[in-house]
């Protein structure tokens, strides 16, 4: 089975080279990302294999339905850049619903820490041999409350690690996990009551219409004043310009971000030696108070991994039964958990 490999990164490799040859999978790695212009690459494969970044738009799903191309595996676990409705009756779209809920969530609580103890500041200073503590000064996160919204796998885990930082967790979901709220050190509460009575608020959610701009100058407002935001979801739930207005003011204290609503044109690649074309990521950058990381929250030994194997997993599985509880349903649910009926 051959299956092109698209957004091809040298650290994907590996993995995939060794679970490929396990299950006898033959992946062909292309560095460009699928998009319109790039779908013909994938002609005379059985299946294509893409990331966060591709574009699976409804003209790229009907060119790869026209070329015969059944599968679009998923090796990430969001499907916001999938056409899910347009993909139905076309393509078969599986994922990877879970390959390290803590990766992501040790590297938000890694910007947490960075930023507030100014770790980032302080690495810098003692290269250069300046022991001046000035203007170095944060604070503790115990007692403090940690909004989290979407408690789902990653949110999860992230609120036992807050946990054990002694804070107090408010949480929102439109799908409350039963069990989660004990009353005391975590409590479901309204998105509005989150925003105005967090220290520190994480995105945990996926992207749809709901949560796009989840984060924008109308929730910043209700926000405490200095309050710290963290994105390690997707970027398009934060409004990047509200949040650098927010950073202008003084409003928002601090914001660590490892997605960005234009990532696609920058992240995973070295623009080291350019002139950055987007100045609202440029200013970002550019404030002592604000950490970016480029998607990189995923990237462990065991989650690359756990990519590969399911990844690979899904697609023999898939071809030889034709059934994957990994296949996504056109509400954008599993298919196991598929209610209506079409989940291809
Ligand atoms: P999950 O599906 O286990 O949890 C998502 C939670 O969000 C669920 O509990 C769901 O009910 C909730 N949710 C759905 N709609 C909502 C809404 N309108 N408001 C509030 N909550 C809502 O997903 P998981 O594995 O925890 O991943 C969360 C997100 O993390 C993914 O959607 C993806 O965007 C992001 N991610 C980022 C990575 C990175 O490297 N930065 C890697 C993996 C995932």
């Amino acid at each position: 089975m051959k299956i092109a490999f698209f957004d091809a990164k040298p650290y994907d490799k590996p993995s995939f080279d060794k679970s490929g040859a396990e299950l006898g999978v033959e992946y062909k790695y292309f560095e460009t990302k699928l998009n319109e212009d790039t779908v013909e690459l994938a002609s005379g494969f059985d299946g294509v294999c893409v990331f966060v970044n591709d574009t699976v738009n409804a003209r790229v799903v009907d060119r790869l339905h026209e070329m015969g191309i059944g599968i679009v595996a998923l090796r990430c676990a969001g499907f916001n850049n999938v056409d899910m409705a347009h993909a139905y009756g076309k393509v078969h779209v599986l994922r990877v619903p879970a390959y390290s809920p803590y990766a992501v969530a040790e590297h938000t609580m890694a910007l947490l820490l960075t930023s507030i103890r100014r770790i980032h500041k302080a690495y810098i200073r003692t290269r250069d041999f300046n022991f001046s503590l000035a203007g170095m000064t944060g604070f503790d996160l115990h007692s403090k409350t940690v909004g989290v919204i979407g408690t789902g796998r990653i949110g999860r885990v992230f609120i036992d690690i807050c946990r054990g930082f002694g804070m107090k967790v408010l949480a929102y979901d439109k799908y409350p996990a039963e069990g989660l709220d004990n009353g005391d050190t975590v409590k479901y509460t309204s998105l509005d009551r989150l925003f105005e009575q967090s220290d520190i608020i994480s995105l945990h959610c996926p992207l749809t219409e709901d949560t796009y701009h989840i984060i924008d100058e109308k929730s910043l407002a209700k926000c405490k004043r200095g309050v710290v935001i963290l994105n390690t979801s997707r970027g398009a739930l934060v409004d990047a310009e509200a949040l650098l207005e927010g950073i202008k003011s003084r409003k928002v204290g601090a914001a660590c971000l490892d997605v960005y609503e234009e990532e696609a044109d920058f992240f995973f690649q070295d623009f080291s030696g350019h002139i950055l074309e987007d100045d609202v990521l440029a200013r970002l950058i550019s404030m002592p108070n604000v950490i970016v990381t480029s998607h990189q929250a995923f990237l462990t030994e065991e989650a690359l991994t756990n990519i590969a194997e399911t990844t690979t997993n899904n697609i023999v599985e898939f071809t030889r039964s034709g059934k994957c509880p990994n296949e996504l349903c056109y509400r954008g649910g599993s298919a196991e958990d598929c209610k209506s009926g079409k989940c291809f």
